[in-house]
Protein backbone atom coordinates (compact mmCIF):
# COMPACT_ATOMS: atom_id res chain seq x y z
CA UNK A 1 0.00 0.00 0.00
CA UNK A 2 2.40 2.07 0.98
CA UNK A 3 4.48 1.60 -2.17
CA UNK A 4 1.79 2.00 -4.32
CA UNK A 5 0.80 5.41 -2.98
CA UNK A 6 4.36 6.43 -3.59
CA UNK A 7 4.15 5.67 -7.31
CA UNK A 8 0.74 6.89 -7.25
CA UNK A 9 2.02 10.35 -5.93
CA UNK A 10 5.40 10.25 -8.51
CA UNK A 11 3.24 9.33 -10.88
CA UNK A 12 0.48 12.42 -11.03
CA UNK A 13 4.04 14.58 -9.98
CA UNK A 14 5.24 13.56 -13.21
CA UNK A 15 1.91 13.96 -15.51
CA UNK A 16 1.58 17.73 -14.12
CA UNK A 17 3.44 20.52 -14.38
CA UNK A 18 4.12 22.05 -10.51
CA UNK A 19 4.27 26.05 -12.07
CA UNK A 20 1.07 25.31 -14.15
CA UNK A 21 -1.02 24.00 -10.44
CA UNK A 22 0.83 27.01 -7.98
CA UNK A 23 -0.22 29.64 -11.26
CA UNK A 24 -3.42 29.56 -10.10
CA UNK A 25 -3.34 30.71 -6.78
CA UNK A 26 0.24 33.11 -7.24
CA UNK A 27 1.13 35.56 -10.10
CA UNK A 28 4.76 33.82 -10.85
CA UNK A 29 7.38 35.19 -12.65
CA UNK A 30 10.08 33.38 -14.36
CA UNK A 31 13.46 33.78 -12.52
CA UNK A 32 16.26 32.02 -13.76
CA UNK A 33 15.41 28.14 -13.90
CA UNK A 34 12.63 28.62 -11.14
CA UNK A 35 9.62 30.67 -10.82
CA UNK A 36 9.12 33.38 -8.53
CA UNK A 37 5.89 35.10 -6.73
CA UNK A 38 4.61 36.48 -3.41
CA UNK A 39 4.07 34.11 -0.77
CA UNK A 40 0.84 32.72 -0.40
CA UNK A 41 1.38 31.68 3.09
CA UNK A 42 2.41 34.77 4.74
CA UNK A 43 2.36 38.72 3.74
CA UNK A 44 5.44 40.17 1.77
CA UNK A 45 6.29 42.49 -0.22
CA UNK A 46 9.16 41.24 -2.12
CA UNK A 47 8.72 37.73 -3.68
CA UNK A 48 10.57 35.04 -1.94
CA UNK A 49 8.17 32.07 -3.04
CA UNK A 50 10.35 29.65 -5.36
CA UNK A 51 8.46 27.34 -7.32
CA UNK A 52 10.87 24.59 -9.50
CA UNK A 53 10.16 22.53 -12.00
CA UNK A 54 13.41 20.54 -12.23
CA UNK A 55 12.42 19.70 -8.81
CA UNK A 56 8.77 19.58 -8.67
CA UNK A 57 9.32 21.37 -5.48
CA UNK A 58 8.59 24.75 -3.99
CA UNK A 59 9.85 26.80 -1.60
CA UNK A 60 9.60 30.02 0.29
CA UNK A 61 12.89 31.69 1.38
CA UNK A 62 10.56 34.10 3.22
CA UNK A 63 8.79 31.90 6.04
CA UNK A 64 10.51 28.72 5.11
CA UNK A 65 7.19 26.72 4.05
CA UNK A 66 8.01 24.06 1.27
CA UNK A 67 6.73 20.93 -0.62
CA UNK A 68 5.67 19.62 -3.55
CA UNK A 69 2.71 19.90 -5.97
CA UNK A 70 0.56 17.84 -3.09
CA UNK A 71 1.22 19.47 0.21
CA UNK A 72 1.28 23.15 -2.06
CA UNK A 73 -2.77 21.95 -2.63
CA UNK A 74 -3.35 20.80 1.14
CA UNK A 75 -2.23 23.98 2.72
CA UNK A 76 -3.63 26.41 0.25
CA UNK A 77 -7.25 24.62 0.11
CA UNK A 78 -7.29 23.11 3.26
CA UNK A 79 -7.60 19.82 1.98
CA UNK A 80 -6.64 16.28 3.20
CA UNK A 81 -4.43 14.17 1.25
CA UNK A 82 -6.73 12.37 -0.26
CA UNK A 83 -8.65 15.11 -1.51
CA UNK A 84 -5.74 16.72 -3.15
CA UNK A 85 -4.65 12.91 -4.43
CA UNK A 86 -8.34 13.20 -5.78
CA UNK A 87 -8.00 16.22 -7.75
CA UNK A 88 -4.71 16.08 -9.41
CA UNK A 89 -5.05 12.51 -10.01
CA UNK A 90 -7.96 13.87 -12.33
CA UNK A 91 -5.73 16.54 -13.41
CA UNK A 92 -3.62 14.23 -14.39
CA UNK A 93 -5.74 11.48 -16.27
CA UNK A 94 -4.21 9.38 -13.72
CA UNK A 95 -7.14 6.51 -12.67
CA UNK A 96 -7.39 6.49 -9.28
CA UNK A 97 -8.73 2.68 -8.95
CA UNK A 98 -5.34 1.53 -7.95
CA UNK A 99 -5.72 4.07 -4.76
CA UNK A 100 -6.75 2.91 -1.72
CA UNK A 101 -6.53 5.76 0.41
CA UNK A 102 -9.46 4.54 2.41
CA UNK A 103 -12.61 6.83 3.09
CA UNK A 104 -13.86 8.93 0.58
CA UNK A 105 -13.61 12.09 1.31
CA UNK A 106 -15.42 13.15 3.91
CA UNK A 107 -16.12 16.79 3.15
CA UNK A 108 -16.97 16.25 -0.17
CA UNK A 109 -19.90 14.21 0.70
CA UNK A 110 -21.09 16.77 2.69
CA UNK A 111 -20.55 19.23 -0.11
CA UNK A 112 -22.89 16.70 -1.78
CA UNK A 113 -25.69 17.17 0.79
CA UNK A 114 -25.55 20.77 0.50
CA UNK A 115 -25.52 21.26 -2.76
CA UNK A 116 -29.01 19.03 -2.67
CA UNK A 117 -30.61 20.95 -0.24
CA UNK A 118 -29.05 24.41 -2.05
CA UNK A 119 -31.04 23.01 -5.08
CA UNK A 120 -34.24 22.19 -3.04
CA UNK A 121 -34.10 26.20 -1.54
CA UNK A 122 -34.07 27.33 -5.39
CA UNK A 123 -36.60 25.17 -6.33
CA UNK A 124 -38.54 26.64 -3.37
CA UNK A 125 -37.73 30.26 -4.32
CA UNK A 126 -39.16 29.58 -7.93
CA UNK A 127 -42.65 28.20 -5.82
CA UNK A 128 -42.91 30.48 -3.48
CA UNK A 129 -43.79 34.06 -4.46
CA UNK A 130 -43.15 36.38 -1.38
CA UNK A 131 -39.78 35.00 -0.98
CA UNK A 132 -39.17 36.13 -4.52
CA UNK A 133 -40.98 39.78 -4.19
CA UNK A 134 -38.38 40.07 -1.38
CA UNK A 135 -35.37 39.91 -3.02
CA UNK A 136 -36.81 42.09 -6.07
CA UNK A 137 -38.17 44.14 -3.42
CA UNK A 138 -34.20 44.38 -2.34
CA UNK A 139 -33.25 45.49 -5.59
CA UNK A 140 -32.10 41.90 -6.76
CA UNK A 141 -32.14 41.42 -10.54
CA UNK A 142 -33.19 37.95 -11.47
CA UNK A 143 -29.50 37.18 -12.89
CA UNK A 144 -27.71 38.26 -9.33
CA UNK A 145 -30.18 35.68 -8.14
CA UNK A 146 -29.35 33.19 -10.23
CA UNK A 147 -25.94 34.01 -9.74
CA UNK A 148 -25.69 33.54 -5.88
CA UNK A 149 -27.99 30.67 -5.84
CA UNK A 150 -30.30 32.42 -3.62
CA UNK A 151 -32.93 29.88 -2.60
CA UNK A 152 -35.97 30.23 0.17
CA UNK A 153 -36.63 27.28 3.07
CA UNK A 154 -40.29 27.12 3.64
CA UNK A 155 -41.52 27.39 7.31
CA UNK A 156 -42.67 23.51 7.80
CA UNK A 157 -40.48 21.72 10.52
CA UNK A 158 -39.81 18.88 8.03
CA UNK A 159 -38.92 20.68 4.15
CA UNK A 160 -35.84 19.62 3.74
CA UNK A 161 -35.54 16.45 5.85
CA UNK A 162 -38.07 14.63 3.37
CA UNK A 163 -36.33 15.91 0.61
CA UNK A 164 -33.38 14.80 1.46
CA UNK A 165 -35.09 11.70 2.86
CA UNK A 166 -36.23 10.55 -1.08
CA UNK A 167 -33.06 11.35 -2.06
CA UNK A 168 -31.78 8.22 0.05
CA UNK A 169 -29.50 10.81 2.03
CA UNK A 170 -29.10 10.22 5.84
CA UNK A 171 -30.33 12.29 7.94
CA UNK A 172 -27.59 11.76 10.28
CA UNK A 173 -25.05 12.64 7.76
CA UNK A 174 -27.23 15.82 6.93
CA UNK A 175 -26.88 17.11 10.68
CA UNK A 176 -23.51 16.61 10.18
CA UNK A 177 -24.04 19.46 7.28
CA UNK A 178 -25.68 21.29 9.55
CA UNK A 179 -28.60 21.11 7.80
CA UNK A 180 -31.35 19.36 10.20
CA UNK A 181 -30.93 19.51 13.88
CA UNK A 182 -31.71 15.95 16.22
CA UNK A 183 -34.79 16.33 18.21
CA UNK A 184 -36.05 14.75 21.48
CA UNK A 185 -37.34 12.09 20.01
CA UNK A 186 -34.47 10.82 17.95
CA UNK A 187 -35.75 12.26 14.79
CA UNK A 188 -35.03 15.18 12.75
CA UNK A 189 -36.28 18.85 11.66
CA UNK A 190 -34.84 21.39 9.19
CA UNK A 191 -32.21 24.13 10.55
CA UNK A 192 -33.42 26.88 7.95
CA UNK A 193 -37.56 27.26 7.94
CA UNK A 194 -38.70 30.42 6.57
CA UNK A 195 -35.91 31.94 5.74
CA UNK A 196 -34.03 33.29 2.62
CA UNK A 197 -31.41 31.31 1.73
CA UNK A 198 -27.61 32.52 1.14
CA UNK A 199 -25.46 29.38 -0.09
CA UNK A 200 -21.42 30.10 1.08
CA UNK A 201 -19.38 28.52 -1.52
CA UNK A 202 -15.41 27.74 -1.05
CA UNK A 203 -13.44 28.96 -4.12
CA UNK A 204 -13.75 25.52 -5.96
CA UNK A 205 -17.42 26.24 -5.92
CA UNK A 206 -18.01 23.89 -3.16
CA UNK A 207 -21.01 24.68 -1.00
CA UNK A 208 -20.33 24.32 2.39
CA UNK A 209 -22.53 26.07 4.40
CA UNK A 210 -25.88 28.10 4.66
CA UNK A 211 -27.28 32.48 5.56
CA UNK A 212 -30.50 32.30 6.43
CA UNK A 213 -32.03 35.72 6.98
CA UNK A 214 -35.68 35.81 8.43
CA UNK A 215 -38.72 37.25 5.56
CA UNK A 216 -39.86 39.10 8.60
CA UNK A 217 -38.94 40.30 12.24
CA UNK A 218 -37.91 36.90 13.59
CA UNK A 219 -35.42 36.39 15.76
CA UNK A 220 -31.97 35.80 14.92
CA UNK A 221 -32.05 38.14 12.44
CA UNK A 222 -29.54 35.57 10.13
CA UNK A 223 -29.00 32.30 10.68
CA UNK A 224 -26.22 30.63 9.63
CA UNK A 225 -24.86 26.82 9.59
CA UNK A 226 -23.08 26.06 12.69
CA UNK A 227 -19.07 24.87 12.26
CA UNK A 228 -18.83 21.50 10.38
CA UNK A 229 -16.36 19.63 9.01
CA UNK A 230 -16.78 21.51 5.71
CA UNK A 231 -17.55 25.10 6.82
CA UNK A 232 -15.85 27.75 9.07
CA UNK A 233 -16.69 31.28 9.58
CA UNK A 234 -14.05 32.43 10.95
CA UNK A 235 -12.04 31.42 8.03
CA UNK A 236 -14.88 31.45 5.30
CA UNK A 237 -15.49 34.70 3.37
CA UNK A 238 -18.50 34.68 1.37
CA UNK A 239 -18.35 35.35 -2.58
CA UNK A 240 -14.84 34.97 -2.58
CA UNK A 241 -15.19 32.38 -5.15
CA UNK A 242 -16.79 34.95 -7.37
CA UNK A 243 -14.28 37.68 -6.39
CA UNK A 244 -11.17 36.24 -6.62
CA UNK A 245 -9.72 36.69 -9.64
CA UNK A 246 -11.21 40.39 -9.84
CA UNK A 247 -9.19 41.38 -6.14
CA UNK A 248 -6.08 39.82 -8.03
CA UNK A 249 -6.80 41.92 -11.19
CA UNK A 250 -7.89 45.09 -9.91
CA UNK A 251 -4.53 45.02 -7.07
CA UNK A 252 -7.38 45.29 -4.17
CA UNK A 253 -10.13 44.12 -2.20
CA UNK A 254 -13.36 45.13 -0.76
CA UNK A 255 -14.70 43.79 2.34
CA UNK A 256 -18.21 44.01 3.89
CA UNK A 257 -19.95 42.64 6.83
CA UNK A 258 -23.51 41.11 5.21
CA UNK A 259 -24.52 38.97 2.65
CA UNK A 260 -26.78 41.41 1.28
CA UNK A 261 -24.01 43.93 1.12
CA UNK A 262 -21.70 41.91 -0.94
CA UNK A 263 -24.36 40.88 -3.52
CA UNK A 264 -25.58 44.37 -3.92
CA UNK A 265 -21.81 45.36 -4.48
CA UNK A 266 -21.13 42.50 -7.23
CA UNK A 267 -24.72 43.75 -9.01
CA UNK A 268 -22.92 47.70 -9.19
CA UNK A 269 -19.98 45.97 -10.47
CA UNK A 270 -17.24 45.64 -7.41
CA UNK A 271 -16.67 42.28 -7.81
CA UNK A 272 -13.64 42.54 -6.22
CA UNK A 273 -15.89 42.63 -3.23
CA UNK A 274 -16.45 39.59 -0.24
CA UNK A 275 -18.32 39.38 2.60
CA UNK A 276 -17.42 38.24 6.50
CA UNK A 277 -20.31 35.63 7.87
CA UNK A 278 -21.09 37.55 10.99
CA UNK A 279 -18.10 37.53 12.76
CA UNK A 280 -14.82 39.80 13.43
CA UNK A 281 -12.41 39.20 10.94
CA UNK A 282 -9.88 36.95 11.84
CA UNK A 283 -5.96 36.46 10.98
CA UNK A 284 -6.92 33.37 8.79
CA UNK A 285 -9.79 35.88 6.49
CA UNK A 286 -6.38 38.23 6.28
CA UNK A 287 -4.48 35.21 5.11
CA UNK A 288 -6.94 34.25 2.38
CA UNK A 289 -7.33 37.64 1.33
CA UNK A 290 -3.35 38.40 1.16
CA UNK A 291 -3.10 35.47 -1.58
CA UNK A 292 -4.97 37.78 -3.54
CA UNK A 293 -4.09 41.28 -2.99
CA UNK A 294 -1.97 43.20 -0.59
CA UNK A 295 -4.24 46.06 -0.48
CA UNK A 296 -8.01 45.88 1.04
CA UNK A 297 -10.55 48.61 1.76
CA UNK A 298 -13.17 47.87 4.47
CA UNK A 299 -16.69 49.11 3.66
CA UNK A 300 -18.22 48.48 7.05
CA UNK A 301 -21.63 49.70 7.97
CA UNK A 302 -21.30 53.47 9.56
CA UNK A 303 -22.80 52.69 12.71
CA UNK A 304 -20.41 53.23 15.86
CA UNK A 305 -20.19 49.34 16.13
CA UNK A 306 -19.27 48.75 12.31
CA UNK A 307 -16.72 51.74 12.74
CA UNK A 308 -15.18 49.81 15.77
CA UNK A 309 -14.94 46.42 13.56
CA UNK A 310 -13.60 48.64 11.08
CA UNK A 311 -10.58 49.73 12.99
CA UNK A 312 -9.80 46.29 14.96
CA UNK A 313 -9.71 44.30 11.78
CA UNK A 314 -7.89 47.10 9.91
CA UNK A 315 -5.00 47.15 12.60
CA UNK A 316 -5.03 43.16 12.00
CA UNK A 317 -4.51 43.88 8.52
CA UNK A 318 -1.53 46.63 9.14
CA UNK A 319 -0.29 44.36 11.68
CA UNK A 320 0.06 41.43 8.92
CA UNK A 321 1.81 44.54 6.52
CA UNK A 322 -1.26 45.01 4.15
CA UNK A 323 -2.42 48.18 2.88
CA UNK A 324 -5.46 48.84 4.55
CA UNK A 325 -7.89 51.64 4.10
CA UNK A 326 -11.59 52.28 5.43
CA UNK A 327 -14.03 53.78 3.41
CA UNK A 328 -16.42 56.09 5.35
CA UNK A 329 -20.11 56.04 4.38
CA UNK A 330 -22.77 58.32 4.94
CA UNK A 331 -24.29 58.04 8.04
CA UNK A 332 -26.90 55.41 8.83
CA UNK A 333 -25.67 53.76 5.43
CA UNK A 334 -24.55 49.90 4.35
CA UNK A 335 -22.93 49.44 1.57
CA UNK A 336 -26.28 47.37 0.72
CA UNK A 337 -28.55 50.83 1.67
CA UNK A 338 -26.70 52.94 -0.84
CA UNK A 339 -26.02 50.75 -3.81
CA UNK A 340 -29.71 49.65 -3.50
CA UNK A 341 -30.86 53.66 -3.27
CA UNK A 342 -28.77 54.15 -6.79
CA UNK A 343 -25.96 55.73 -4.95
CA UNK A 344 -23.55 53.85 -6.90
CA UNK A 345 -20.60 56.56 -7.78
CA UNK A 346 -21.01 57.50 -3.94
CA UNK A 347 -20.02 53.85 -2.98
CA UNK A 348 -17.05 54.16 -5.79
CA UNK A 349 -15.69 57.41 -4.35
CA UNK A 350 -15.69 55.99 -0.76
CA UNK A 351 -13.94 53.35 -1.91
CA UNK A 352 -11.69 55.48 -3.84
CA UNK A 353 -11.14 58.14 -0.90
CA UNK A 354 -10.91 55.41 1.56
CA UNK A 355 -8.47 56.21 4.49
CA UNK A 356 -5.78 54.46 5.95
CA UNK A 357 -6.58 53.99 10.00
CA UNK A 358 -4.70 57.19 11.37
CA UNK A 359 -6.28 59.40 8.51
CA UNK A 360 -9.65 58.08 9.47
CA UNK A 361 -9.26 58.36 12.79
CA UNK A 362 -8.16 61.85 13.05
CA UNK A 363 -11.12 62.45 10.41
CA UNK A 364 -13.51 60.95 13.57
CA UNK A 365 -12.17 63.18 15.84
CA UNK A 366 -12.27 66.00 14.11
CA UNK A 367 -16.31 65.36 13.36
CA UNK A 368 -16.75 64.56 16.54
CA UNK A 369 -15.12 67.48 18.13
CA UNK A 370 -16.77 70.75 18.93
CA UNK A 371 -14.35 73.19 16.85
CA UNK A 372 -15.90 76.51 18.02
CA UNK A 373 -14.20 76.75 20.80
CA UNK A 374 -10.83 76.68 22.26
CA UNK A 375 -11.55 73.91 24.73
CA UNK A 376 -12.99 71.71 22.43
CA UNK A 377 -10.17 71.98 19.99
CA UNK A 378 -7.91 71.32 23.00
CA UNK A 379 -9.63 68.20 23.91
CA UNK A 380 -9.32 66.99 19.89
CA UNK A 381 -6.13 67.65 20.01
CA UNK A 382 -5.54 65.92 23.33
CA UNK A 383 -6.85 62.60 21.17
CA UNK A 384 -4.91 63.38 18.06
CA UNK A 385 -1.97 63.23 20.22
CA UNK A 386 -2.25 59.51 21.25
CA UNK A 387 -3.48 58.41 17.71
CA UNK A 388 0.02 60.12 16.62
CA UNK A 389 2.20 58.14 19.51
CA UNK A 390 0.79 54.70 17.35
CA UNK A 391 2.00 55.62 13.96
CA UNK A 392 5.72 54.49 13.67
CA UNK A 393 7.93 56.42 12.10
CA UNK A 394 8.85 60.41 12.78
CA UNK A 395 8.43 61.20 9.69
CA UNK A 396 4.88 60.55 8.87
CA UNK A 397 4.08 61.57 12.48
CA UNK A 398 5.58 65.19 11.42
CA UNK A 399 2.71 64.62 8.40
CA UNK A 400 -0.11 64.61 10.68
CA UNK A 401 1.52 66.96 12.81
CA UNK A 402 1.57 69.55 9.90
CA UNK A 403 -2.16 68.94 9.10
CA UNK A 404 -3.34 69.26 12.72
CA UNK A 405 -1.37 72.40 13.60
CA UNK A 406 -4.54 74.65 12.18
CA UNK A 407 -6.81 73.17 15.08
CA UNK A 408 -3.58 74.44 17.93
CA UNK A 409 -4.59 77.51 19.74
CA UNK A 410 -1.07 78.81 19.02
CA UNK A 411 -1.87 78.46 15.45
CA UNK A 412 -2.96 82.25 14.34
CA UNK A 413 0.50 83.27 15.78
CA UNK A 414 1.96 81.17 13.78
CA UNK A 415 2.33 77.68 12.46
CA UNK A 416 5.77 76.82 14.44
CA UNK A 417 4.77 77.36 17.41
CA UNK A 418 1.28 75.03 16.96
CA UNK A 419 3.31 72.91 15.50
CA UNK A 420 6.40 72.72 18.18
CA UNK A 421 3.64 72.49 21.11
CA UNK A 422 1.81 69.39 19.15
CA UNK A 423 5.11 67.68 17.98
CA UNK A 424 6.25 68.12 21.70
CA UNK A 425 3.47 65.97 22.99
CA UNK A 426 3.67 63.69 20.23
CA UNK A 427 6.78 63.22 21.44
CA UNK A 428 6.13 62.78 24.82
CA UNK A 429 3.75 59.86 24.40
CA UNK A 430 5.98 57.97 21.75
CA UNK A 431 8.37 57.65 24.30
CA UNK A 432 5.83 56.77 27.34
CA UNK A 433 4.79 54.35 24.97
CA UNK A 434 8.17 53.30 23.82
CA UNK A 435 8.89 52.35 27.68
CA UNK A 436 5.89 49.97 28.12
CA UNK A 437 7.52 47.94 25.01
CA UNK A 438 10.52 49.15 24.05
CA UNK A 439 12.36 46.56 26.14
CA UNK A 440 10.75 43.90 24.30
CA UNK A 441 11.04 45.19 21.18
CA UNK A 442 15.07 45.57 21.53
CA UNK A 443 15.45 42.39 22.24
CA UNK A 444 13.26 40.95 19.54
CA UNK A 445 14.70 39.86 15.87
CA UNK A 446 17.83 38.27 16.06
CA UNK A 447 20.47 39.12 13.59
CA UNK A 448 21.20 36.72 11.10
CA UNK A 449 23.61 33.96 11.67
CA UNK A 450 26.67 33.84 10.07
CA UNK A 451 27.82 30.32 8.90
CA UNK A 452 31.61 29.12 9.52
CA UNK A 453 33.56 28.09 6.64
CA UNK A 454 32.57 24.50 7.47
CA UNK A 455 29.10 25.48 7.34
CA UNK A 456 29.35 26.93 4.38
CA UNK A 457 31.08 24.06 2.49
CA UNK A 458 28.81 21.98 4.29
CA UNK A 459 25.83 23.51 2.54
CA UNK A 460 27.53 23.32 -0.52
CA UNK A 461 28.43 19.83 -0.40
CA UNK A 462 24.90 18.90 0.34
CA UNK A 463 23.78 21.46 -2.35
CA UNK A 464 25.66 19.56 -5.18
CA UNK A 465 24.25 16.04 -3.77
CA UNK A 466 20.84 16.90 -3.68
CA UNK A 467 20.15 18.45 -6.58
CA UNK A 468 22.24 15.65 -8.38
CA UNK A 469 24.86 17.99 -10.12
CA UNK A 470 28.04 17.00 -11.21
CA UNK A 471 30.04 15.94 -7.96
CA UNK A 472 26.96 14.28 -6.46
CA UNK A 473 28.96 10.65 -7.44
CA UNK A 474 32.20 11.64 -5.66
CA UNK A 475 30.62 13.13 -2.63
CA UNK A 476 28.94 9.71 -2.20
CA UNK A 477 32.45 8.20 -2.34
CA UNK A 478 34.22 10.58 -0.13
CA UNK A 479 31.93 10.97 2.32
CA UNK A 480 29.31 9.22 4.96
CA UNK A 481 26.59 11.37 6.59
CA UNK A 482 28.81 11.14 9.77
CA UNK A 483 31.39 13.79 8.31
CA UNK A 484 29.20 16.27 8.66
CA UNK A 485 28.79 18.44 12.36
CA UNK A 486 25.54 20.33 11.92
CA UNK A 487 22.44 18.70 12.99
CA UNK A 488 20.96 19.53 10.34
CA UNK A 489 23.28 18.72 7.62
CA UNK A 490 23.85 15.45 8.97
CA UNK A 491 20.58 14.24 9.13
CA UNK A 492 20.08 15.55 5.70
CA UNK A 493 22.97 13.71 4.20
CA UNK A 494 22.26 10.60 5.78
CA UNK A 495 18.71 10.46 3.87
CA UNK A 496 20.43 11.48 0.89
CA UNK A 497 23.11 9.18 1.06
CA UNK A 498 20.65 6.03 1.55
CA UNK A 499 18.36 7.54 -1.19
CA UNK A 500 21.15 7.72 -3.81
CA UNK A 501 22.13 4.41 -2.75
CA UNK A 502 18.85 2.95 -3.39
CA UNK A 503 17.92 4.97 -6.54
CA UNK A 504 20.98 5.94 -7.91
CA UNK A 505 19.84 9.39 -7.58
CA UNK A 506 17.84 12.17 -5.91
CA UNK A 507 14.11 12.86 -6.43
CA UNK A 508 13.60 16.09 -4.49
CA UNK A 509 9.76 15.39 -3.19
CA UNK A 510 10.86 12.12 -2.01
CA UNK A 511 13.62 12.90 -0.23
CA UNK A 512 11.65 15.52 1.89
CA UNK A 513 8.95 13.24 2.72
CA UNK A 514 11.44 10.97 4.36
CA UNK A 515 12.71 14.13 6.27
CA UNK A 516 11.17 15.46 9.42
CA UNK A 517 9.78 19.36 9.44
CA UNK A 518 12.93 20.98 9.83
CA UNK A 519 15.65 19.31 8.34
CA UNK A 520 13.11 19.16 5.33
CA UNK A 521 13.03 22.97 5.44
CA UNK A 522 16.78 23.08 5.42
CA UNK A 523 17.29 20.94 2.55
CA UNK A 524 13.92 22.11 0.68
CA UNK A 525 15.89 26.13 1.42
CA UNK A 526 19.39 24.27 0.00
CA UNK A 527 18.23 22.84 -3.15
CA UNK A 528 16.29 25.75 -4.38
CA UNK A 529 18.37 28.78 -3.73
CA UNK A 530 18.96 30.47 -7.23
CA UNK A 531 21.82 32.34 -6.29
CA UNK A 532 24.00 30.09 -4.47
CA UNK A 533 27.39 30.18 -6.95
CA UNK A 534 27.90 26.98 -8.68
CA UNK A 535 30.58 24.48 -7.33
CA UNK A 536 33.54 23.67 -9.54
CA UNK A 537 35.32 20.13 -9.35
CA UNK A 538 38.56 21.43 -7.61
CA UNK A 539 36.50 24.04 -5.16
CA UNK A 540 34.06 20.64 -4.53
CA UNK A 541 37.50 18.90 -3.58
CA UNK A 542 38.59 21.43 -1.03
CA UNK A 543 34.75 21.76 0.20
CA UNK A 544 35.43 17.61 0.89
CA UNK A 545 38.79 17.35 2.33
CA UNK A 546 37.70 20.38 4.74
CA UNK A 547 34.54 18.74 5.93
CA UNK A 548 36.67 15.52 6.56
CA UNK A 549 39.43 17.17 8.51
CA UNK A 550 37.17 19.06 10.74
CA UNK A 551 36.02 16.14 11.95
CA UNK A 552 38.41 15.23 13.93
CA UNK A 553 39.11 19.37 15.06
CA UNK A 554 35.52 18.97 16.53
CA UNK A 555 36.09 15.68 18.26
CA UNK A 556 38.55 17.36 20.30
CA UNK A 557 36.52 19.95 21.57
CA UNK A 558 33.45 18.43 22.07
CA UNK A 559 31.85 19.74 25.41
CA UNK A 560 30.12 16.52 26.66
CA UNK A 561 33.49 14.92 27.32
CA UNK A 562 35.45 17.94 28.19
CA UNK A 563 35.70 17.11 32.19
CA UNK A 564 37.27 13.69 30.81
CA UNK A 565 39.67 15.32 28.32
CA UNK A 566 42.84 17.07 28.13
CA UNK A 567 43.00 19.83 26.09
CA UNK A 568 42.99 18.79 22.34
CA UNK A 569 41.54 15.04 22.94
CA UNK A 570 39.34 13.42 21.19
CA UNK A 571 35.91 11.87 21.72
CA UNK A 572 35.27 8.48 23.11
CA UNK A 573 33.39 7.43 19.86
CA UNK A 574 36.36 8.12 17.79
CA UNK A 575 38.63 7.14 19.92
CA UNK A 576 36.92 3.73 20.22
CA UNK A 577 37.09 3.35 16.88
CA UNK A 578 39.79 4.96 14.95
CA UNK A 579 41.77 7.17 18.21
CA UNK A 580 44.50 5.33 20.03
CA UNK A 581 43.67 2.86 22.44
CA UNK A 582 45.83 4.18 25.26
CA UNK A 583 43.84 7.24 24.80
CA UNK A 584 40.44 5.39 24.94
CA UNK A 585 41.88 3.24 28.29
CA UNK A 586 42.33 6.80 29.73
CA UNK A 587 39.49 8.19 28.72
CA UNK A 588 37.39 5.22 30.28
CA UNK A 589 39.19 5.31 33.79
CA UNK A 590 38.84 8.94 34.33
CA UNK A 591 35.03 8.92 33.38
CA UNK A 592 34.81 5.77 35.04
CA UNK A 593 32.66 4.34 31.97
CA UNK A 594 32.48 0.41 30.78
CA UNK A 595 33.57 0.25 26.67
CA UNK A 596 31.32 1.31 24.58
CA UNK A 597 28.91 2.88 26.98
CA UNK A 598 27.79 6.35 25.61
CA UNK A 599 27.70 9.30 27.14
P1 LIG B 1 -30.04 43.22 6.06
O1 LIG B 1 -30.80 43.72 7.22
O2 LIG B 1 -30.63 41.98 5.49
O3 LIG B 1 -29.73 44.29 5.07
O4 LIG B 1 -28.67 42.70 6.57
P2 LIG B 1 -27.36 43.50 6.90
O5 LIG B 1 -26.30 42.88 6.11
O6 LIG B 1 -27.54 44.95 6.79
O7 LIG B 1 -27.29 43.04 8.39
P3 LIG B 1 -26.37 43.52 9.54
O8 LIG B 1 -25.54 44.68 9.15
O9 LIG B 1 -27.27 43.57 10.71
O10 LIG B 1 -25.46 42.24 9.69
C1 LIG B 1 -24.34 41.98 8.88
C2 LIG B 1 -24.04 40.51 8.91
O11 LIG B 1 -23.93 40.07 10.24
C3 LIG B 1 -25.09 39.65 8.30
O12 LIG B 1 -24.91 39.47 6.92
C4 LIG B 1 -24.91 38.35 9.03
O13 LIG B 1 -23.85 37.61 8.47
C5 LIG B 1 -24.51 38.80 10.40
N1 LIG B 1 -25.68 38.88 11.30
C6 LIG B 1 -26.56 39.86 11.41
N2 LIG B 1 -27.51 39.60 12.32
C7 LIG B 1 -27.20 38.38 12.80
C8 LIG B 1 -27.80 37.52 13.76
O14 LIG B 1 -28.82 37.82 14.35
N3 LIG B 1 -27.18 36.34 14.01
C9 LIG B 1 -26.05 35.97 13.36
N4 LIG B 1 -25.48 34.79 13.64
N5 LIG B 1 -25.47 36.75 12.43
C10 LIG B 1 -26.02 37.93 12.14
MN1 LIG C 1 -28.34 45.98 5.25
Amino acid sequence: MADSREALKEEVRGRINIVDVISEYVALKRAGKSHKGLCPFHSEKTPSFTVSEDFQSWHCFGCGEHGDVFSFLMKIENLTFVEAMERLAKRAGVELQRFEGGEFSRKDQLAKINALAAAYFCEMLKRVSVAGDYLRDRGLADETIQQFRLGYAAPAWDGLSRHLTERRINLSDAAQAGLVIKNDRGGYYDRFRHRIIFPILDIQARIIGFGGRALGDEQPKYLNSPETPLFSKTRSLYALNFARKAISEIGHAIVVEGYTDAIAAHQAGFVNCVATLGTALTLDHIGVISRYASKVVLAYDSDSAGMAAALKGAAMFEEAESDVRIARLPSGDDPDSMLHSGRVSEFGSAIQNALPITDYKLRMLIEGADLSSAAGKAAMLKQAVRVLADVHTAVEREKYINFLAKYHPNFESGTTGAEGHIRRDVDAAVRQKSGATGRRAATGGAAPRLGSAVEKAERAVLRVLIRGEDGAGMIVQSLSAEDFTGELSRAASSAAFEMFQRKQGIYLPDLLEALDEKTGGFVSEIAMLETAAPVNETVLQDYISLIKNQRLRKARTSSVFAPYMTEGAIDPETLRREGSAKEYEEFLRKSGRKPGEQA
